[in-house]
């Protein structure tokens, strides 16, 4: 299922020293808590790469970092393509509840400016078909879908503008187990079809595992492991890989 093949590319994001803080929650002018340690790694051009690690370990300030959203941090983020999109655990929570499918969909391209309407609607029409839902959807608002359908909208929004890079954080953590493996599927087929790099991010290591070519491993807020995905699962070298490979039901060999 997973491209497995090394392809030796271009980078198309490189972190160096990246350290990030947050201001204590309730506090004044004073304590900075350190987030983010020291974390360095690169992504080549068309990898999926797997970010680990349990909840609380800093995955999603880390992206939020990467995007530019938080701004409290040092050291380097060097982005070689357009901006990357983000795939949101909660597709709910970032869809507009009052506007149909069609609308969100149009949108980025609206923002973006330069396509007349028929130009947007041909494209929204073309990327409904890419994710795998009814031209007819576009019609309904958010409320009217399924997890499911939501989350390939989501999917759906972030590729309107043709990212090379999608940034996924815990994408399918909030969907029924049923509806889990068909995100996954799509994930990887647009990696193939469009060449999409993907920064997917998972406290699951199995899902992980089905993903991804190489992951690094976040142990509160540091790098503590990294490397081709088979080495990283079937000779961890850190306790805490071992008990991540427990919690996904993987026990280290
Ligand atoms: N806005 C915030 N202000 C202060 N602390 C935060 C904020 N967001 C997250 N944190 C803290 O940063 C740490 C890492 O959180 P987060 O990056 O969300 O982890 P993860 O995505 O791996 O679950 C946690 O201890 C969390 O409580
Ligand atoms: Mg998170």
């Amino acid at each position: 299922m997973k491209n497995k093949e090394d392809k030796p590319g271009q980078a198309i994001l490189t972190v160096k020293n990246l350290n990030a803080f947050y201001r204590e929650r309730g506090t004044k002018g004073g304590s900075r808590r350190q987030i983010l340690y020291d974390i360095s790694f690169s992504m080549q051009e068309g990898e999926i790469l797997g970010l680990v690690g349990e909840s609380g370990s800093g995955k999603s300030t880390l992206v939020k970092t990467l995007l530019g959203i938080h701004k409290d941090y040092h050291g380097e983020i060097l982005h070689y393509s357009s901006r990357p999109q983000m795939v949101f655990q909660d597709p709910y929570g970032s869809l507009n509840p009052s506007r149909k499918i069609n609308w969100i969909l149009e949108e980025p391209l609206r923002l973006a400016g330069g396509f007349s309407k028929a130009e947007r609607q041909e494209k929204v029409m073309q990327m409904l078909h890419k994710v795998g839902l009814e031209e007819k959807l576009a019609e309904r608002y958010p409320r009217q879908l399924s997890g499911g359908q939501r989350q390939r909208v989501g999917i759906a929004a972030a590729l309107m503008l043709k990212p090379r890079l999608l940034i996924a954080d815990e994408p399918i953590s909030a969907l029924d187990v049923t509806i889990q493996s068909q995100i996954l599927n799509l994930l990887l087929t647009l990696h193939e079809e469009m060449g999409l790099s993907i920064l997917f991010i998972s406290h699951d290591l199995r899902v992980i595992y089905q993903m991804c070519e190489r992951i690094l491993i976040l142990n509160d807020g540091a790098i503590c492991e990294e490397g081709p995905c088979s080495e990283v699962i079937f000779s961890p070298v850190t306790d805490y890989t071992k008990a991540l490979l427990r919690a996904a039901g993987l026990e280290p060999l």
